[in-house]
């Protein structure tokens, strides 16, 4: 007979966590009861006999929290041989016969590891989030694991990580140093991943995970998420869609290498097991020294993946993005524009079409910098950040005269990491490069990375930012980018090459740090080529980043899409380009769901073409803060229907913003049948008229009716999408 005493006192924050000690009448075991539990879900972790700590359930919150410790009995599984299948972090060498956690070497060259509960202990950081730490010790030797949880009650998100540490006579090697060792129990899981590559970022594909392993990683050192982006989404029991299924989106919050395994175990569950990659990179552990994971978010929904979207956003936009919640420049960029072929008078007159365009400021691109070798194409200059004396005679600060005669604030591109062999950098401080001593050098875009493990490349690559502020207070934002990745992984001045990998995002986090200590505010994009670096570890530095070079209007509805399930569309920057053969009209109204700019030649613009743009720029002041603020519905997939919409909806839920766009080319393509809107209040009335019109076109929309929230959310409502109007914007007011 089990005897169960739970703690019921009214801790102002008991509803998130609470221990029970279930003692045994028979033995003296104390089993220990964790329900870490969020608005919807609970992750419930207990102690064995033995003291192991395991995952009892993972999924929607029970009324009853006394009946978690029920549900292991209610499956009939084959046996675990090991004690330890559902291990909150699986150890290796000993009992484990599955992929672990964590594998070390041991002070004395033993290769074992054990892990028992000692105790936890909760901390309330504020009537939302919580930090749980669950402390875990080895029985016979001095090695600890500290797991902690940060538990976000209303998005029902968890943060976790873990510190290692011990205090053994000697040196330990962390073979294997995960952040999370998650346990689900699903009978079925269908992953999605995403693959890329230059232009051809965010690809989803979903398939069926089978007995054994699957692993996503990169080992590309930076701009991690080139190939294979850290995020993902595992749905339990059957594919969820956008509103029904439980569905795990999680991802590491990580700028480096990383590795996730998602292994099947023989009982049929579920083990993700996800942290820094241990690819070349054994670490070793001093005495006393705390080795730190990166976060491994998660969010679970059973509701399906438009839910767990918007707990990601919400989390995103309050606790994680820098200036989440608050505004965001649109622009004018110039790459596309000029490449590298400008001088002081083409800026000048860009300028102008700044304000002429009615954009907020003016992003000068790469070819601004170098002079010995000058930054006239990608393969020479890159690390010699001085202004180049024939393009720019009067420098920066002329510029920023300019912008400011016009108006206008002025941003700056710089790719402080990098360096071209051709540059006088590289010829002041070779023993600054990424690269083998004795092997030939290999370029990535005709360059080599700084070696940030050296604090000398972390003075400089911070001087680049703080020497740019300094000299031009004025400057209004920055393009940080970072266009090759890491061959050759060697440093001049490291001791120990295998901390090479897990150093160099070390130095780059403590530039971020000071950049961000002395200019707490100043909007930064992040860019790679592309979207080759997003990640919630980089996005507390950085206001926004860049999804792609890839801008043609149709390409970006579909990647979009995909990058809008996990980062909100604040973060999101899109510009107007002439990559894509679409009407203005339509490359506009895409650009539009997130952060808005453009990157276009303004003075080639057809007059009409100029019109539009500058109203579409004063619509979008209009609804922005929806777009930004509001909750995102994905109401019709671009993979499925020939119509694409999306809304955005403000939290009162008295305006709305959808955006619809024809994917389909065929013959008699078009949104045939109504679509059916979401997070509307059913009982308020509302009005939907058509915004962003091109310059003498009518809208078939009638702008007068009134139509109840039910109506729109059962009956739904049709854009009028076809061949001849392939992008219609509306709007939604709540009718008074
Ligand atoms: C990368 C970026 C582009 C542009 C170029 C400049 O490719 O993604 O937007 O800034 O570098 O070289």
């Amino acid at each position: 007979m089990i005897k169960i005493r739970i703690n019921t006192k009214p801790l102002p924050y008991c509803f998130l966590l609470f221990v029970s000690a279930f003692i045994s009448t028979k033995s003296v075991a104390q089993l220990v009861v964790i329900p870490i539990e969020t608005q919807h879900n609970a992750l419930v972790l207990q102690t064995d006999t033995n003291k192991h700590l395991g995952t009892i359930y993972f999924g929607k919150k029970l009324s009853k929290s006394t009946e978690y410790t029920k549900v292991s009995a209610q499956f009939k599984q084959t046996p675990d041989y090991t004690g330890v299948l559902n291990s909150v972090y699986t150890p290796s060498g000993s009992r484990n016969l599955l992929e672990p956690a964590i594998t070390v070497t041991h002070a004395d060259g033993n290769n074992s590891l054990d892990l028992k509960y000692v105790k936890h202990e909760l901390k309330n950081i504020n009537s939302n989030v919580s930090l749980l730490s669950i402390f875990l010790k080895d029985p016979i030797y001095n090695f600890k694991v500290t797991l902690q949880y940060k538990i976000y009650f209303k998005e029902d998100v968890i943060e976790q990580w873990s510190a290692i540490s011990h205090g053994e006579k000697g040196n330990v090697t962390l073979h294997k140093y995960a952040s999370a060792n998650l346990y689900l129990k699903g009978g079925n899981y269908y992953l999605t991943q995403y693959h890329g590559d230059w232009a051809k970022e965010m690809q989803p594909e979903e398939s069926k995970l089978t007995h054994g392993i699957k692993t996503l990683d990169s080992k590309l050192g930076t701009r991690a998420d080139l190939f294979q982006p850290p995020v993902f989404m595992v749905s339990l029991n059957k594919p969820a869609t956008e509103d029904e299924g439980t569905v795990l989106f999680a991802g590491l919050a990580y700028s480096g290498n990383f590795r996730t395994d998602l292994e099947v175990d023989y009982q049929d569950n579920l083990r993700i097991i996800s942290g820094i990659n241990n690819y070349a990179s054994p670490y070793t552990l001093k005495p006393n020294e705390e080795f730190t994971t990166p976060v491994f978010l998660y969010t679970l929904s059973t509701q399906g993946k438009g839910a767990a979207s918007r707990n990601l956003h919400n989390w995103a936009r309050d606790y994680k993005l820098l200036d989440g919640n608050g505004s965001r420049l649109t622009l004018l960029n110039n790459w596309e524009a000029t490449y590298f072929d400008f001088n002081e008078n083409k800026l000048a007159r860009l300028l102008k079409d700044t304000k002429k365009l009615g954009v907020e400021l003016f992003l000068l691109d790469d070819g601004w910098f170098a002079n010995k070798y000058p930054r006239n194409g990608d393969v020479a200059g890159l690390g010699d950040w001085q202004e180049n004396k024939k393009k720019l005679p009067n420098g920066i600060s002329s510029l920023l005269k300019e912008a400011r005669q016009n108006q206008v604030k002025f941003g700056i591109w710089i790719e402080p990491e990098m360096v071209n062999p051709k540059s006088e950098l590289y010829e002041k401080h070779p023993d600054w490069v990424v690269k083998q001593p004795n092997r030939p050098e290999h370029y990535f875009r005709n360059q080599l990375v700084l070696d940030l493990t050296n604090p000398k490349v972390q003075d400089f690559v911070y001087g680049v930012v703080d020497d740019l502020f300094t000299k031009n207070p004025e400057l209004a934002y920055i393009k940080w980018d970072c266009n090759a990745v890491i061959y050759n992984a060697h440093s001049a001045t490291l001791k120990n090459q295998d901390h090479f990998y897990i150093e160099y995002v070390r130095g780059l986090y403590k530039v971020l740090e000071k950049i961000r200590a002395k200019y707490p505010k100043v909007p930064m994009m992040l860019c790679s080529g592309g979207g080759g670096r997003v990640d919630y570890a980089a996005l507390q530095y950085f206001t926004e980043f860049w999804p792609s070079d890839n801008t043609d209007a149709m390409e970006r509805i579909f990647m979009q899409w995909e990058y809008s399930y996990f980062y909100p569309s604040i973060a999101t920057a899109n510009h107007v380009t002439d990559w894509g053969k679409q009407p203005i009209k339509f490359r506009t109204d895409v650009a539009m769901m997130g952060k808005l700019g453009f990157d276009i030649v303004v003075s080639e613009l057809a007059e009409k073409d100029l019109k539009f743009c500058q109203e579409a720029i004063k619509n979008y002041d209009d609804v922005k803060s929806t777009i930004w603020a509001g909750n995102q519905y994905r109401l019709s997939d671009p993979r499925t229907a020939n119509v694409a919409s999306m809304l955005y909806v403000n939290e009162d839920k008295t305006t709305g913003v959808i955006f619809n766009y024809l994917v389909n080319n065929r013959y008699g393509a078009n949104s045939s049948s109504p679509i059916l809107l979401k997070g509307l209040d059913p009982s308020k009335n509302y009005r939907i008229h058509e915004i962003n019109l091109y310059p003498g076109t009518n809208s078939t929309i009638k702008a007068d009716q009134v139509y109840s929230g039910d109506f729109l959310s059962t009956v739904g409502f049709n854009p009028d999408v076809n061949s001849g109007r392939t992008s219609v914007i509306l709007k939604i007011e709540q009718a008074k």
